[in-house]
C-alpha cells in the first residue's frame, strides 16, 4: 500500500503550485481569479458597523488588501515557512515601508555594506531625514558588527547572498548577536529566494523579497514581499495602509502564475549559474569569480551549511579594463544589458556604470566595485548556449 504523504518538502513544487489555494474557486474556475476592485462593499449599514467592529473579516477598500493578493501572500508564506506575509508594488516599497514601520526618530540600525544601492540610498538619504542613523558594516564581519550596536539599535538589515559579491551572511551567527542585544534582524533573501534558503527557520525576524525577480520569474512584473510573524506583519499591514505601496490585483495574478514554475526555474538556474561559475573560474581571461558555490567564496562553507543552492547570479572581475570589460558584455548574444536579475531571460550587466554610476570613482572601488566587474544573471537558457556565448566573447577579446 502506497503511503499517504502528509507534508511536502518546504518550497516544493507542489506547494508552488497549490499552496495558498482552495479547491474551487469562483465559478469553478482552476486558475485564481483576478478580483479587478478598488473598492468592497456592505450589504447596509449593520454590516459597515460589524465590519468596523472587527466582527467580519471582509476588506473595505483595496489600498488594504484584495482576494487575488491574499492568495499570493498566503502561497508566499507557506514557501517561505512565514506565519503570515504581506505584499507590495516593488522590493523597494517592501523594504521602505517595513524599515518606516519599524524605526522611530532617534533611533539606530544596522547594514551591511555590500547592499542594493536604493536600500543603502534610502538609509543615507531618507532615514536620516527623519534623525534614524545607520551604519554600514562590511558583510561577513562579526566583530564590526557587534561593535556597531547602540542602546538605540533596533534592527540589523541584510541581503543574503549580497549584491553583487553574493557575500553570504551566517545565519546563526547574526541572530546570535541581535537576540545578545535585543535587536530584530531582517534578511533581504531576493538573490537566494525561498527555494535555496529559509532564513525565519534560523530565528531571523523578517525575510523580504524583491518578487520582481525570480518569484514572478518572467521579467515582467513589480512586487515585493515580507515574511515573518503574525503581530509584526500585522503592523506592517498598517503601514503599508498609510503609505500605499499595494500591488495591484493582476499583477498579485501574474506573481502567482509565477510562483507556479518558480522551483523549476531556480533549480535549472541554480546549476546554469554553478557551470558557468565553473567555466569562468578556470577561464585565463577571468581573475576573478564570486559564487557561493565555488570552493574559492570566502563564504563557500557557510553557504554550503544553509544554502539548497546558490543561485542564478554570477559576478566577476574581469582580466581587462573598462573599455575591454564594456567590449565584452558588447560582444555576448543571449543575455540582454539589463539590470534586473531572475527571469527567464538572462540579463548581463556592468554595475559600475548601472547601478553605482553616480558614485566617485575611489568610493565604487572601496567597496568593491571594481572597473572590470561584471554581474551575469542567467535565465533558463541552455546552459551549454550561455556558456558558449560568453567563451567566445571572452576569446574574442
Ligand atoms: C537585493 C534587492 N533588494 C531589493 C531590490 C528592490 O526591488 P524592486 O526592484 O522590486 O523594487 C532589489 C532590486 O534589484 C534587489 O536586488
Amino acid at each position: 500500500m502506497v503511503e499517504k504523504r502528509e507534508t511536502h518538502a518546504p518550497c516544493s513544487g507542489t506547494r508552488a503550485v497549490h499552496a495558498g489555494e482552495e479547491r474551487g474557486h469562483w465559478g469553478q474556475s482552476l486558475t485564481v481569479p483576478i478580483a479587478q476592485t478598488s473598492t468592497y462593499v456592505f450589504e447596509d449599514s449593520r454590516a459597515v458597523k460589524a465590519f468596523v467592529a472587527g466582527e467580519n473579516r471582509q476588506i473595505d477598500y483595496g489600498r488594504y488588501g484584495n482576494p487575488t493578493q491574499n492568495v499570493a501572500e498566503c502561497k508566499l508564506a507557506e514557501l517561505e515557512g512565514a506565519e503570515a506575509g504581506i505584499l507590495f508594488a516593488s522590493g523597494m516599497s517592501a523594504v521602505t515601508t517595513t524599515l518606516l514601520g519599524m524605526l522611530s526618530s532617534g533611533q539606530h540600525a544596522v547594514i551591511m555594506d555590500d547592499c542594493y544601492r536604493k536600500t543603502a540610498q534610502f538609509c543615507e538619504m531618507v532615514l536620516r531625514k527623519f534623525r534614524i542613523e545607520t551604519t554600514f558594516v562590511h558583510a561577513g564581519d562579526y566583530d564590526s558588527l557587534e561593535g556597531a550596536i547602540r542602546d538605540e539599535t533596533r534592527v540589523i538589515i541584510s541581503e543574503s547572498p549580497t549584491n553583487p559579491h553574493l557575500n553570504v551572511i551566517d545565519l546563526e551567527k547574526l541572530v546570535q548577536i541581535a537576540k545578545k542585544h535585543r535587536v530584530k534582524t531582517i534578511i533581504d533573501s531576493t538573490f537566494a529566494t525561498p527555494f535555496n534558503q529559509r532564513p525565519l527557520e534560523f530565528g531571523v525576524d523578517l525575510v523580504i523579497h524583491s518578487a520582481t525577480k525570480y518569484l514572478g520569474g518572467h521579467n515582467d512584473l513589480m512586487a515585493g514581499v515580507v515574511l515573518g510573524n503574525a503581530p509584526l506583519i500585522g503592523a506592517i499591514r498598517d503601514y503599508r495602509g498609510i503609505l500605499g505601496g499595494v500591488i495591484d490585483p493582476h499583477c498579485a495574478y501574474l506573481l502567482i502564475r509565477g510562483i507556479k514554475t518558480f522551483p523549476l526555474r531556480m533549480g535549472r538556474q541554480n546549476e546554469t549559474a554553478l557551470r558557468l561559475a565553473r567555466f569562468l573560474e578556470q577561464h585565463e581571461r577571468v581573475k576573478r569569480v564570486y559564487y557561493p558555490g565555488l570552493e574559492c567564496h570566502p563564504h563557500h562553507d557557510v553557504a554550503q551549511a544553509q544554502m539548497r543552492g546558490f543561485g542564478g547570479l554570477v559576478s566577476f572581475d574581469l582580466d581587462a579594463d573598462e573599455a575591454g570589460t564594456l567590449s565584452f558584455i558588447d560582444r555576448l548574444q543571449i543575455p540582454r544589458i539589463g539590470a534586473s536579475l531572475g527571469g527567464v531571460e538572462s540579463l548581463v550587466s556592468h554595475p559600475a556604470s548601472i547601478s553605482y554610476y553616480e558614485l566617485a570613482r575611489e568610493d565604487r572601488l572601496a567597496i568593491g566595485i571594481a572597473d572590470e566587474l561584471v554581474r551575469y544573471a542567467v535565465g533558463i537558457e541552455d546552459a551549454e548556449d550561455i556558456i558558449f556565448d560568453i567563451g567566445r566573447a571572452l576569446d574574442e577579446g
